[in-house]
């Protein structure tokens, strides 16, 4: 079966063909447009920017998708596709809205079954896919822990089967890919946060403050970063009082704008970012202890992280269990991985009889509503 996978659900705009089976599923061509250049001097996304560039990069992807592979055109390539997928949530309703609008027209045009994927979903087995972009259905053994850690969502989830999930725990307030990207912003790291903090924690010393690790006491699967953004915050006035001439003034040092010397915002990243990686490690080690999970699935923008991905590889280790982790470029957002999920919904019975009339986009969609 071959699946045409389309993403708009955020600020990247993909398209991904991919082939699968029972056993297995492999990508055949992948195209993506990112918008990082045009939301960086906003310091963040803008939902309304990101949708309008989605509309006129979509039909450009799908193009140079097509000629990517021998059916060389758009319309041989859908003829020869056998379903069309869409991420249909979570993500920016502006920016969802375009791409299953787009998708249904394709669907619609070309009489193709068409269904919708949860975003999750795709980052949740994004670590079965290696870097040749093949991924081997017989390495999945149920249940597993899911970890999800995205720039929208951070979630414990116990994988019962494919497309049966239960959440054991998601963020109360800031998801840890937010929480990277507010804390560079006031460090005046820029946009975007997750990859400036992990090049300035490189430079600086981990150790060198003490933040706290947030709802690790006791036996709790839910997370909340947002108190850990503000510690930071205290302790960027506090250094930025130490610094400031005596008779300055108070709100120089609690403006956000920083000034502080490039060694402090290098350790000040590096102990922030350790300290949202031990908070994620503890959780996950508490959970697995406690649920017995036979494989660990981690997913999400976040695990671009190095230093993330190699000490949860040493935590599989230290459980005895497999980790699977994606390569850099499956962890943010692609098409692939929608593919990839497409290929599980789609032996599912409860979702092929699902025809593009009834397939709407939603926001807040959750992981667990058979949508
Ligand atoms: O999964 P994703 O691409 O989009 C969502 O579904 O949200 O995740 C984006 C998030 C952003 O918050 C970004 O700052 C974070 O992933 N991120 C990183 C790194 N690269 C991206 N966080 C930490 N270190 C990175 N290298
Ligand atoms: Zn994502």
């Amino acid at each position: 079966m071959k699946i045409l996978a389309i993403e708009t659900s955020c600020d990247e705009t993909a398209i991904a063909w991919g082939e699968t089976n029972e056993v297995g599923f492999k990508i055949l061509a992948e195209e993506l447009a990112s918008q990082i250049k045009l939301h960086a001097p906003y310091g963040g996304i803008v939902p309304g920017l990101a949708a309008r560039e989605h509309t006129k990069n979509l039909e450009i992807i799908l193009n140079k998708l097509a000629k990517k592979t021998s059916q060389n055109k758009i319309t041989r390539l859908i003829q020869e596709t056998d379903l069309i997928a869409v991420t249909c949530g979570p993500g920016l309703m502006p920016c969802l809205l375009v791409g299953v609008a787009f998708a249904k027209a394709l669907a619609y045009k070309y009489q193709k079954r068409l269904i919708g994927i949860n975003h999750l979903e795709g980052h949740l087995f994004s670590g079965l896919l290696r870097d040749n972009g093949q991924a081997d259905f017989r390495k999945l053994d149920f249940p597993a822990l899911g970890l999800i850690v995205s720039g929208g969502h951070t979630e414990l989830i116990i994988v019962k089967n494919f497309c049966d999930y239960e959440i054991l725990g998601e963020t109360l307030d800031d998801a840890a890919g937010e929480a990277f990207d507010k804390v560079a912003r006031l460090l005046g790291l820029g946009y975007p946060g997750g990859p400036a903090i992990e090049k300035a924690a490189l430079k600086g010393n981990e150790n060198a403050f003490i933040f706290p690790r947030p709802m690790t006491e006791g036996i709790n699967n839910n997370f909340s970063f947002a108190g850990l953004k503000t510690a930071v915050l205290y302790q960027v006035q506090k250094e930025k009082k130490n610094r400031s001439h005596p008779f300055s003034s108070k709100k120089d040092a609690k403006s956000t704008k920083t000034d502080l010397s490039s060694i402090v915002v290098c350790d000040l990243a590096a102990s922030f970012q350790k300290a949202v990686i031990e908070t994620l490690l503890i959780k996950t080690k508490k959970a697995s202890e406690f649920y017995q999970p036979k494989i660990i699935l981690a997913g999400g923008g976040v695990f671009a992280n190095q230093a993330l991905q190699s000490s949860l590889k040493a935590l599989g280790e230290d459980l005895n269990k497999e980790i699977f982790m994606p390569e850099k470029k499956f962890s943010t957002d692609n098409a692939s991985t929608i593919a990839l999920a497409a290929s599980f919904q789609a032996k599912k019975a409860f979702r092929s009889d699902r025809f593009y009339q009834k397939l709407v986009a939603n926001p807040n969609l959750n992981l667990c509503v058979k949508n």
